[in-house]
């Protein structure tokens, strides 16, 4: 099945940070996937302002070998045809050296225009300032600004003063690249779109609901950052806390930015806080393969936790009595992202107690390979009499939708909708700050009680706590990479 391409309208995107990390990883990469397909139309600009002295030439070079490295090597017309809307100036934002050139290249407001902030947040201010300084913004134009957003709720709210002092809120895109995800939309289609699941999804018939997030990564050359952020900001604070939301928000009444982030934001607010004995941190140590985290952050004491696992509860009619446990970690058994809704059991046997007893269970595999199983009971084949067996009803997508079926990167979307002027996946002001309200007293008993990161195995499951934090429940992980 192949997807349907409306292009967008012709846009300037300029990129500040053009040469950084993100930018060839994830934004030029996914943006020249956006120009083969046919999305991007011609006299769109895609202008790169960063800090090197670099030419036209040499950024186009940086574009083509961003783009073989994460995609493969690029076919040579459209290649050519991607660098022509491709510019790049080399800019200050701490002082005005290149802002009128910058401003030479836009001369009018013809083009949607976005700014793309994929800078540090210290940078936002002066940047937001020189905008306006220099007449580069219209009611019209779009800022699009990165995680980390803020470390705390002072923060957060900071950095939303100083953009709210300069742009309105809907002019603001905030990523958090999970909700780009395809899978992870998929969950709003499965649950709004479907009869089935909608009447059963709650705590009458939910017993519980599974959200992990593992990586076999480690911190990798990230160690200076991460090590200030941990699992908990780098991961819990955005990407689970919007997984859960999707999973446990009321439908929407229409699919449309603020009538989506009203009902997430709810469920942030009705998070309890959550237990000191709810959470297990955990940091990992090497194998033969591999060093520590310690030696990956180069600090021996570092006491910041590379995984988490935690019971929360989301305090509202639908949820009441429905443990939901999170955990997310690096340097895991395996990549896999997914989430596991396992209901509750029937209420009465007729079988009798022989014939065994299974929860019916929908996992939503978000990564590696997406899909959605749904384990149900029938009978054991052969003539033992009536005993009870679970068996998975599979789809993968890529075997349901065929080879065809393309899984856009989760910046190719974002942008596009950028340009689009949708801001159904992108967090809004209060959303963020309502996630660090919750986060933050988790952080601060940490803090208060010195606690220090229970130690795991390289590739393996976590910490043996956290296996204790669910059993203790009656209940059990569902396997890492399984
Ligand atoms: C980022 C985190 O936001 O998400 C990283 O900072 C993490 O630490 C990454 O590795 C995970 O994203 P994905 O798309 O690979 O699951």
């Amino acid at each position: 099945m192949v997807s349907r391409i409306i292009p967008v309208e012709t846009f300037d995107l300029i990129i500040f940070g053009g040469t950084g990390d993100l930018a060839r990883r994830k934004i030029l990469p996914g943006l020249f996937k956006r120009f083969c397909d046919g999305q991007i139309p011609p006299g769109s600009r895609i202008i790169a302002a960063a800090r090197s002295e670099m030419d036209l030439g040499g950024f186009q070079e940086f574009v083509t070998e961003a783009i073989a490295d994460a995609l493969g090597l690029p076919e040579p017309d459209q290649i050519a045809d991607f660098a022509d809307l491709l510019d790049y100036v080399p800019i200050d934002a701490l002082s005005d050296q290149g802002w009128s050139e910058l401003a030479e290249k836009l001369p009018s407001f013809d083009n949607t225009r976005a700014f793309y902030f994929s800078v540090g947040p210290s940078i936002f201010e002066p940047l937001a300032e020189r905008l306006h300084r220099h007449s580069l913004v219209d009611p019209n134009t779009r800022i699009v600004v990165e995680k980390p957003f803020g470390r705390d709720l002072d923060s957060a709210r900071d950095l939303n003063a100083t953009l709210r002092a300069h742009f309105d809120e809907g002019q603001i895109y905030r990523i958090d690249h999970y909700l780009g995800k395809e899978t992870v939309q998929n969950l709003m289609a499965v649950r709004f779109g479907n009869m089935l699941f909608e009447p059963l999804w709650n705590s009458q018939y939910i017993d519980h609901i599974q959200i992990s997030v593992a990586e076999d990564v480690g911190v990798g050359g990230r160690g200076a950052y991460y090590d200030k952020s941990g699992a908990m900001r780098d991961m819990v604070q955005n990407h689970l806390m919007q997984l859960l939301c999707l999973t446990a928000m009321e439908p929407p009444s229409f699919f449309e930015p603020d009538a989506v982030r009203d009902e997430k934001l709810k469920v942030i607010r009705a998070l309890a806080p959550v237990e000191p004995h709810h959470i297990v941190r955990g940091q990992y140590t090497d194998n033969s393969e591999t060093v520590t985290y310690r030696q990956d952050v180069e600090d021996p004491r570092s006491t910041t936790e590379s995984y988490i696992a935690m019971k929360c509860h989301v305090n509202n009619w639908r949820w009441a009595g429905t443990p939901f446990y999170l955990r997310t970690g690096k340097r895991l058994k395996a990549r896999d992202s997914e989430i596991n809704v396992v209901f509750k059991r029937t209420p009465h046997l007729i079988f009798g107690p022989e014939a065994g007893e299974h929860n019916n269970e929908l996992r939503i595999q978000l990564q590696p390979d997406e899909g959605i199983t749904l384990r149900v009971t029938i009978k054991e084949p052969g003539p033992g009499g009536m005993r009870l067996m679970d068996v998975p009803l599979d789809m993968s997508f890529a075997e349901a939708l065929g080879d065809d079926a393309d899984t856009p990167d989760a910046y190719e979307r974002l942008i596009m909708d950028v340009i689009r002027g949708n801001q159904t996946l992108f967090m809004r002001d209060d959303e963020v700050e309502a996630a660090w309200a919750w986060t933050d007293p988790i952080i601060e008993g940490w803090e208060a009680r010195n606690d220090v990161p229970k130690p795991y195995d390289s590739y393996s499951n976590g910490p043996t706590d956290a296996d204790l934090l669910i059993e203790r429940d009656g209940r059990y992980w569902r396997g890492i990479g399984a």
